[in-house]
């Protein structure tokens, strides 16, 4: 019995639509335009916007998986770089923004005042805390005890005049409790200690201040980070350490595979999902039939397996399916693992990925069922994608490369060779091309935010959930030309 979203875009009927073939059906608006609601979630995963760029080479390193998660959404790191690159992109993403200092300036009680101050002028700070020689809090001196007196400055110690009474936090205090904590005691720091009351770090008022109040954040308040990885586990003992290394850092590691419903790699992932604490999103898969197999044909540890993400040979650069005959559009993929979803497991997420090319497409990913979509078209012209900016006939550009180009085998060390069925080193599955420079992703997420805040308005849904029960329809050839500007003297 096919479930609603087939049923919607007529893929129980065997039709295979894409974004272009339908068009959302208006509905009842009944809340106000700024309540509209486009946060969204993945497992334990929060965001406040349900956007991901692409784990490509040409679109997500570190300063893009910041940048998307300052804004809140997430950014997935590629795989096509030797592991001590990726170990290298993680930390910067963890270590972006947290609000807790973890390596704090500590100084023992006996410690000159003169001593004290310089170490404060020298790292910048305005206080420090006091730690005897088992890392035991018993005091804080911050500029505001100095003394004027200046032979109490040029001889006195620490002791004399820190104060003694000092507030800490328990080892895991949520941002929240520590935000309450400050204001309460009207203090500016707030040392954090483990059971044994040892200093573990340390959060001032100045970190939690919300610049990015969207960021997509951990719970110790640092940005999420989010790694592609291949489906089997690296074979090298070098490599192999560095990867449980690159698991200190990620919270969701992304498979990246071009058709994930293989015996082989499905193994694969069982090994390294057994053996990494971390969340999973597994994919890329284009039917009902592939979600329903990993849904309950296979072992996998239900707490790690958080998502589905799903769309075959539909993204701007792919050729996988001029190539091999074999594909699974992005609106049809959608809908078809989201049926199974609904009858497996309803808390499973699910992403879109790739084949956008319109805002309009964005809202309608929603429509069949999708959590979050994943773009690297939109992406790639950023200031913030990895590459140079060009020019090309007066206008600025950049490379965006699909990962089966064969521009993109000529990274050392065939790390993404895997992605992709045996031959891809003589049949590429992708190409490189160039899109126009587009300036910081910020402006680009404010367009397609709009987009979607505005789908949602005209279709009455109020949340990215309520997209799921609005309908949908096909379109037909003459109708997709009158939905478009028409009979127009010049080229719009
Ligand atoms: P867009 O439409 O945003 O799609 O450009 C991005 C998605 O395309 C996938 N991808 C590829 N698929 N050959 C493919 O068949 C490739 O070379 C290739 N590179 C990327 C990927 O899922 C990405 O998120």
């Amino acid at each position: 019995m096919p479930g609603n979203y087939r049923k919607k875009i007529l893929a129980d009927q065997g039709w295979m639509h894409a974004f272009d073939d339908v068009l959302i059906k208006p509905g009842f608006t009944s809340f106000d335009p700024n309540e509209v609601d486009i946060s969204t979630s993945l497992g334990p995963y929060n965001f406040s916007i349900p956007i991901m760029s692409a784990a490509m080479d040409t679109v997500t390193e570190e300063r893009m998986a910041i940048q998307m998660a300052l804004l809140g959404g997430l950014g997935v790191i590629h795989r096509n770089c030797s592991f001590e690159k990726r170990l290298e992109m993680v930390k910067k993403v963890k270590r972006a923004r947290g609000y807790m200092v973890e390596n704090v300036a500590t100084v023992p009680p006996d410690c000159s005042i003169l001593e004290a101050k310089s170490r404060m002028e020298q790292f910048e700070i305005s206080g420090l805390v006091v730690a005897d020689d088992q890392q035991k809090v018993i005091g804080v001196v911050t500029s505001r005890d100095l003394p004027f007196d200046k032979k109490m400055m040029n001889h006195g110690l620490v002791k004399d005049i820190m104060t003694k009474d000092v507030i800490t936090g328990k080892e895991g205090i949520t941002r929240e409790a520590a935000a309450e904590l400050l204001y309460k005691h009207r203090i500016e720091k707030l040392p954090i200690v483990d059971d044994e009351c040892k200093l573990v770090g340390l959060i001032t008022t100045k970190d939690l201040k919300p610049d990015f109040p969207k960021a997509s954040l951990d719970k110790r308040g640092r940005l999420l980070c989010a790694l592609a990885i291949s489906p089997v586990m690296p074979e090298k003992k070098e490599e192999i350490k560095i990867f449980k290394e690159i698991a200190q850092y990620v919270d969701i590691f992304f498979v990246d595979v071009a058709d994930f419903y293989k015996k082989k790699d499905i193994e694969g992932v069982k090994e390294i999902m057994d053996n990494l604490n971390a969340s999973f999103v597994l994919g890329n898969i284009g039917t009902f039939e592939a979600a329903e197999f990993l849904l309950t044909k296979v072992d996998y540890d239900r707490d790690k397996f958080i998502a589905l993400k799903v769309g075959m040979g539909s993204g701007s650069i792919c050729s996988t399916s001029i190539q091999t005959g074999v594909g699974a559009p992005t609106l049809f993929a959608t809908a078809q693992i989201a049926d199974a979803i609904e009858k497996y497991d309803p808390k499973m997420g699910l992403i879109a990925d790739g084949g956008f090319k319109n805002l309009g497409d964005l809202p309608k990913a929603f429509t069949v069922g999708a959590d979050m979509i994943m773009t690297g078209h939109f992406f790639a012209g950023c200031s913030e994608s990895p590459g140079l900016v060009d020019t090309i006939q007066g206008r600025k550009v950049k490379v965006y490369r699909g990962m089966g180009s064969k521009e993109a085998r000529f990274v050392e060390g065939d790390y993404i060779f895997d992605r992709y069925s045996k031959d891809m080193k003589t049949l590429p599955e992708g190409v490189s091309d160039y899109v126009p420079f587009v300036g910081p992703v910020e402006g680009v997420i404010d367009q397609l935010t709009t987009g979607i805040k505005n789908g949602m308005i005209y279709a009455g849904a109020q949340k990215i959930k309520d997209m799921k029960d609005v309908e949908i329809g096909i379109v037909t050839v003459s109708g997709k030309v009158e939905s478009e500007p028409h009979d127009l003297v010049g080229k719009w």
